[in-house]
């Protein structure tokens, strides 16, 4: 897995040798994971291996209690999920954090709403742009929903993760962490967000995408990162390796 030079210039995020520790357990032990432009890296791991852990430091929800995460060559310490999403670091989760009873656009600029001045001074959500944005955004990820402007708590949960996706996409972040995103969507809905998956890659920004199913891993990631009970266990060009060996890694022995 060593990278070309040219490829080394370029890497979005290295975390390199990050630990944490949860009273008595050793969550993770001097963890490091690169990240180039365009590529989808697959976390996986048994329950407990450490995967949420590790992304919930590069998310800014825990500080790592050693080791440093460069994101553009610079060493960053977000102490809020808000500081890493400010500086291009968003999270999708299975349960995401989109507001039900807004709209796609409303969540798009949940905490990040556009404003405008009405006669020149009295300050309002600027709806109109709010409303445009979601229009270009979804349609940009060719998903269709009949209303743009009922409250998302009406989709089902692949399209929720479309609007977390393209909320990523719309603030152009360059790391997305995905901490199984499929894994409670049915089977089109799991196509689905694969293939958004293949577009957020074709755009060049940097995947994270953890999963316990190895299919999935298998048909979107770019290289494979193995966890367990909290260390590195392996890493593997998915071109390079098969269920078989990953499940060993996984398991050890
Ligand atoms: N907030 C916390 N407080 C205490 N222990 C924690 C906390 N979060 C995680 N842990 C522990 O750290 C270890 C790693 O947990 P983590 O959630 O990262 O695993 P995971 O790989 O995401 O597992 P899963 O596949 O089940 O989601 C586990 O032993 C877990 O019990
Ligand atoms: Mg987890």
């Amino acid at each position: 897995m060593s990278a070309l030079p040219s490829q080394a210039l370029q890497l979005i995020l290295d975390v390199r040798g990050v630990s944490k520790r949860f009273g008595g357990v050793e969550a993770l032990k001097d963890v490091s994971l690169k990240l180039f432009p365009g590529e989808v890296v697959a976390l996986a791991g048994d329950n407990g291996a450490g995967k949420s852990t590790l992304t919930k430091m590069i998310s800014g929800v825990y500080a790592a209690d050693g080791g440093e995460i460069r994101l553009d060559g610079e060493v960053v310490r977000f102490s809020t999920p808000e500081a890493a999403r400010h500086a291009g670091i968003e999270t999708i989760y299975q349960d995401l954090a989109l507001a039900d009873n807004l709209s796609i656009g409303a969540n798009i600029f949940l905490g990040r709403e556009p404003i405008r001045r009405v006669l020149g001074m009295i300050p309002v959500l600027d709806r109109a742009r709010m409303a445009t944005a979601a229009q270009a955004t979804m349609a940009r990820l060719d998903f269709h929903v009949n209303r743009m402007d009922a409250p998302v708590g009406r989709f089902s949960g692949g399209q929720r993760q479309a609007v977390a996706i393209g909320r990523a996409m719309y603030w152009n972040a360059r790391v997305i962490l995905m901490d199984e995103p499929t894994a409670a969507l049915g089977v089109p809905e799991q196509r689905k967000v694969l293939a958004l998956i293949g577009s957020l890659k074709a755009q060049g920004r940097g995947v994270i995408f953890i999963s316990h199913n190895l299919q999935d891993i298998f048909a979107v990631a770019d290289r494979i990162v193995v966890l367990r009970r909290g260390s590195l266990a392996g890493e593997r060009r998915i071109d390079q390796t098969t269920h078989d060996e990953v499940v060993k890694l996984m398991i050890g022995g």
